[in-house]
């Protein structure tokens, strides 16, 4: 009996060891080139020695009502008008690629250009959507202003006018702007490098955002995205096949749901809602979520941790979430803006205009 004590003492620190060295395995059947396979990944990019994260970001000359003082009073209205054309699916994307923009390389649309290397093809970018829309944008604002409103501005713009429609009119923010396009754009700045993956812990989320300027509570705000749209199952599979779970605080009923829909864990082509409550609703369900175990990914139950705790009960199920995620975007939306010196107006979002 003691013997038996012993050994289910002895598994179960083992499993919590191996719990901590980060895995790709869950990704390796999208078909990527490894970025690690195999070697446990940790978030490195800042020293051993960080202790204070960078600034805030500063609005960096940005201006709400940029484009009625550059000729180009419509350009807010073209955007929504397009955004209004898109599905709650795509929608969703759209909020999703702001946050993807912003991350890497600052909000300079890089996110946006095609090429065998760029971003867009970075890991794993399966559910990036939304580009269409932007295309759209783009074209009609070519018509009314040529070379006047940057790519990186209508992602802006089109995740606020996303966010006002799935949160049925309650998120309804202002959009500082006069971004400039960026014309670098690698897919090896993506996941982990830039972009926090699934499996991050509280303690990798918090440098990953700090990283950008943003803090705890931004973290825990911006997180409520995910009460829209949906995930491939290798993104949250490590949570849903028992053996290799690290995470015993998903829901059982949720848990096994997945497990049925899933069937595989490397099945990379069923997708299910992110919230299985209010699927294609913005709203703070998602904090009622993270305490009910009902969300996917390990980066959400993190959120449960007794650090953030106070701010999740704070916004479960309440209104005041909905003006504190808008002031989340606006900051998010200041971090690597870039000048008319470092960047252009692109012609066409997903090429860099030809010198
Ligand atoms: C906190 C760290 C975050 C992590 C680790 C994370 C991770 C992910 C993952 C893995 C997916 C599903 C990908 C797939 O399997 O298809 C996803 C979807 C999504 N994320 Fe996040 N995310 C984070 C923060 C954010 C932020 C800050 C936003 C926006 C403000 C956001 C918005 C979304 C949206 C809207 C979707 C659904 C997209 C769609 O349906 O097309 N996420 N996220
Ligand atoms: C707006 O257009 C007018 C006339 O075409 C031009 O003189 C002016 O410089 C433009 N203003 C800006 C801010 O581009
Ligand atoms: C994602 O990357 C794959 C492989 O590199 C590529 O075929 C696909 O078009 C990319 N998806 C998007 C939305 O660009
Ligand atoms: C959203 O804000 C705009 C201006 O900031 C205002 O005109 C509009 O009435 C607001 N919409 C709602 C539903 O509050
Ligand atoms: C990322 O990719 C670019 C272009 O392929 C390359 O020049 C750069 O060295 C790579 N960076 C890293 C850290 O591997
Ligand atoms: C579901 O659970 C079984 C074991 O109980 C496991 O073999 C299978 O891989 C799981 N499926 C998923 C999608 O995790
Ligand atoms: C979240 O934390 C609270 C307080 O510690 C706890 O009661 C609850 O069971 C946790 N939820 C999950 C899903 O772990």
């Amino acid at each position: 009996m003691a013997k038996l004590v012993v050994l289910a003492v002895l598994a179960s620190l083992i499993s919590t060891v191996s719990c901590q060295s980060w895995t790709w395995s869950i990704y390796r059947s999208w078909g990527y080139p490894s970025p690690t396979w195999g070697t446990p990944w940790t978030y490195n990019s800042a020293p051993a020695t960080w202790t204070t994260p960078p600034p805030p970001p500063s609005s960096n000359g940005l201006k709400v009502g940029y484009y009625a003082d550059h000729n180009c009073s419509n350009a807010e209205n073209i955007v929504r008008a397009a955004v209004e054309k898109a599905s709650a699916g795509i929608l969703a994307g759209l909020i999703r690629l702001a946050f993807h923009d912003c991350f890497v390389r600052g909000c300079d649309a890089s996110v946006l250009l095609e090429g065998s290397d760029t971003e867009k093809q970075g890991f794993p970018n399966l559910s990036l959507r939304g580009f269409g829309i932007i295309d759209a944008a783009k074209d009609a604002l070519e018509k009314e202003c040529p070379g006047v409103v940057s790519c990186a501005d209508i992602v802006s713009f089109a995740a606020r006018d996303a966010s006002y429609i799935l949160s049925y009119k309650k998120i309804n923010y202002t959009v500082p702007a006069g971004r400039f396009d960026g014309k670098v754009s690698f897919a090896n700045e993506t996941l982990g490098q830039n972009l926090p993956p699934p499996f991050a812990d509280l303690a990798t989320l918090k440098r990953m955002f700090a990283d950008k300027g943003l803090d705890p509570t931004d973290m825990v705000v911006l997180s409520g995205a995910h009460s829209i749209g949906i995930s491939h199952c290798p993104s949250f599979s490590d949570r849903v096949n028992p053996p290799a779970s690290p995470s015993p605080s998903m829901d059982s009923d949720l848990a096994k749901k997945l497990n049925q829909t899933c069937d595989t864990p490397n099945n990379a082509t069923t997708t299910v809602p992110q919230d299985s409550v209010t699927p294609d609703a913005l709203d703070s369900q998602y904090y009622k979520n993270v305490m009910s175990g009902k969300v996917l990914f390990t980066s959400d139950a993190a959120l449960n941790s007794s650090e953030t705790l106070e701010l999740v009960k704070k916004y479960a199920g309440s209104d005041d979430w909905n003006t504190a995620f808008g002031a989340a975007m606006v900051k998010m939306g200041y971090i690597g803006v870039k000048s008319s010196k470092e960047g252009e107006i692109r012609k066409k979002c997903g090429v860099i205009n030809k010198s």
